[in-house]
């Protein structure tokens, strides 16, 4: 089979850093998650860069995934035919590892990424893949015409936007859609520091424009916060199927980091 050449701009590129993550942690004796996906998709693509996909060691954004696939589940039993919109999906395969057989869901992200993802994923009567910017409202109506309620997820996407941009696409996302639940990763200053000190040494083109913002400060969008936590601290429900060695190392990873790399869930509140 021709291998699928990766044409994607400085940004969108970053998907290939998650994908490789989560096709890693599959292969594992005692992975914390399995991507059905990630690792024939890998395998798929010609030639990826390898400073974006070697990586080494134990990848937080594979943790912070299954985190985010629990907050997901969690929807999913509350609302059970509701629809999730993954924003800045990527080669992301959440709907495969979450899906209860009822949820709707839509798959969206810029022309170049989606063009990628139809290689290996198909549109089907609840699952759609939907070319768009999160910074503009073009899609709303598509959400609109989905079963509500609704959960947003942006995971890994927000924190390479302008600021500006963000808070005021969320702002138009939280008018549109009360009573949501959205989800979303920050960072501590330090973090984004270290972050981009290691894009300069070359470990990767895109540059975070920020640190995704302390959740709290949210609120003026329209966002209350109804869960925010590091990744060092998981919910229950994942914490007790960790493999025994993340059992033992989060708590002390806890101490020593324990803003460094969050994530929030939120409801959105038609009270501003
Ligand atoms: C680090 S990747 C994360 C991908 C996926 N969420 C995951 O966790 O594997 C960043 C993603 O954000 C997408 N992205 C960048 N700018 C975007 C925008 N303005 N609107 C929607 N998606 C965007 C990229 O195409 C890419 O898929």
């Amino acid at each position: 089979m021709d291998r699928i050449p990766v044409e994607l701009g400085t940004i969108q590129e970053t998907l290939l850093i998650t994908l490789a993550g989560r096709a890693r942690e599959s292969v594992k004796r005692k992975p914390i998650l399995v991507d059905p996906k990630a690792a024939d998709i890998m395998a798929a693509l010609d030639n990826p860069s390898k400073k974006l996909t070697r990586g080494a060691g134990p990848d937080p954004s594979v943790l912070r995934t299954a985190i985010v696939d629990t907050w997901v589940r969690e929807f999913l039993a509350a609302h059970p035919d509701g629809t999730v919109v993954e924003i800045g999906t990527g080669l992301n395969a959440r709907f495969d590892r979450v899906d209860n057989g009822h949820v709707h869901w839509l798959d969206l992200d810029l022309p170049d990424t989606i063009a990628l993802r139809r290689h290996f994923f198909t549109d089907t009567e609840r699952r759609r893949m939907l070319v768009a910017s999160v910074l503009d409202d073009s899609w709303y109506d598509t959400v609109s015409a989905q079963p509500g309620p609704y959960c947003f997820v942006a995971e890994g996407v927000l924190v390479y936007l302008p600021e500006a941009d963000v808070r005021r696409a969320l702002d138009n996302l939280a008018a549109r859609f009360p009573h949501a639940t959205v989800i979303l990763d920050y960072y501590s200053p330090g973090m984004l520091r270290f972050q981009n000190r290691a894009a300069d040494k070359g470990a990767m083109d895109a540059r975070w424009a920020w640190t995704g913002g302390e959740p709290e400060s949210f609120a003026a969008q329209g966002l209350r916060v109804t869960d925010a936590r590091s990744i060092t601290d998981p919910p229950p429900a994942l914490r007790s199927t960790l493999p025994r060695s993340y059992r033992l190392a989060l708590p002390v990873l806890h101490r020593v980091l324990p803003k460094g790399f969050g994530l929030a869930k939120f409801h959105t509140d038609r009270a501003r």
